[in-house]
């Protein structure tokens, strides 16, 4: 095992005892977490905030299990390696996506996690926006490529403002796919930042004339990762049989008869970080990115659940 010869033993972590209110989440000394011998310890910088943390915090998961530490991603640099790791040293920046993993969760000054959930950080890209997208952009990358989207595609983004929708604008532009995503107003510059060809207002009269234009003969793939009433009058759109795609965790589940529908979840694998890391390279990711310190982690949660975020919520770890 290699360490950082100033890893203390105690830890500022934000923890949850019990489901409840975004100040149900408070900070605490909490001991670093163990360092297995395949994992890596991470001294964190930035952290991602999801809606799902909100909804695990809230119990809509069931009962919190007490000293919970939530987060499922960010970006930082190697404090300690196990003793069966050889491709990270300490000093090294990078970023992480591992959900699932026990109870110690990124909200925290230090996360131990599997060596496989690991990758340095393209060197150009800020670490507030590597903190930010692990999981939207492995998920969004998933997406894609159930999707198998082509540079000869017209790519349906369905919620393209949001954490995944953005990269999946990104990464589906950069592709060379024809990308439309729908957006509320104040968010389709934004949109179009990031690649996309057309912009729509999902609830718009001028949707119908938006599509005629951008999609003529109909989309051939559909990645959407909100549902709403307005989602059926996209999928009427849909050239036949044209393939549809929703990370598990929208509600209700999209289906349209006649369509492949397929659900995925984000890959945290090595590999799946290597293809991401191989279409960052050297290029720009826009992603748009609300950053607040840390020990205002409620009213981060507060501002994630009044929903319409644009991009990305990180927390600094600024302690
Ligand atoms: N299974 C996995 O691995 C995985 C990983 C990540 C995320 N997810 C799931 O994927 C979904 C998206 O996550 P996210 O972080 O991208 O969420 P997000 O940042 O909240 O983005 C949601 C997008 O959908 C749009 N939207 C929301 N309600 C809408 C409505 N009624 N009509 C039209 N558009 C609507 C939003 O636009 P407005 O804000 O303008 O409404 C936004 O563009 C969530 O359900 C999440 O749980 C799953």
């Amino acid at each position: 095992m290699t360490i950082s010869s100033t890893l203390p033993k105690v830890m500022k972590a934000a923890v949850v005892d019990a489901a409840g209110p975004p100040e149900a989440i408070h900070i605490k000394d909490v001991p670093v977490p163990a360092l297995p011998a395949n994992h890596v310890l991470i001294a964190l910088e930035f952290v991602g905030v999801g809606i799902w943390d909100a909804q695990q915090r809230a119990g809509s998961w069931g009962s919190v299990k007490p000293g919970t530490i939530m987060g499922a991603d960010g970006s930082g640099t190697i404090a300690a390696v196990g003793s069966h790791v050889t491709k990270f040293h300490v000093g090294d920046r990078v970023y992480s996506y591992s959900y699932g993993y026990g109870s110690g969760g990124f909200y925290a000054q230090y996360v131990s996690v599997p060596a496989d959930r690991v990758a340095a950080v393209p060197a150009h890209l800020e670490m507030k926006i590597a903190g930010g997208m692990p999981c939207i952009a492995l998920t969004a990358q998933s997406g894609l490529e159930t999707l198998k989207a082509t540079r000869a595609q017209t790519l349906l983004v369905f919620g393209a403002s949001g954490g995944v929708g953005s990269c999946a604008v990104w990464l589906g532009s950069e592709k060379g796919a024809t990308v439309v995503g729908t957006a509320r107003p104040d968010a389709q510059e934004y949109v179009r930042s990031l690649g996309a060809a057309h912009t729509v207002d999902p609830n718009s009269a001028e949707r119908e004339g938006v599509i005629k234009r951008a999609a003529k003969d109909g989309f051939d793939a559909a990645l959407v990762t909100a549902n709403s009433d307005a989602l059926a009058y996209f999928f009427s759109h849909l050239k036949p049989k044209a393939p549809i795609a929703f990370p598990n965790g929208v509600e209700p589940k999209p289906h349209l008869s006649g369509h492949p529908v397929s659900a995925f979840d984000g890959a945290m694998s090595h590999e799946a970080f290597e293809r991401l890391n191989a279409a960052i390279s050297t290029k720009t990711l826009p992603l748009r990115v609300q950053v607040f310190s840390f020990k205002d982690v409620a009213a981060a949660h507060r501002r994630i659940e009044e929903g319409h975020v644009v991009g990305k919520i990180v927390l600094h770890i600024n302690l």
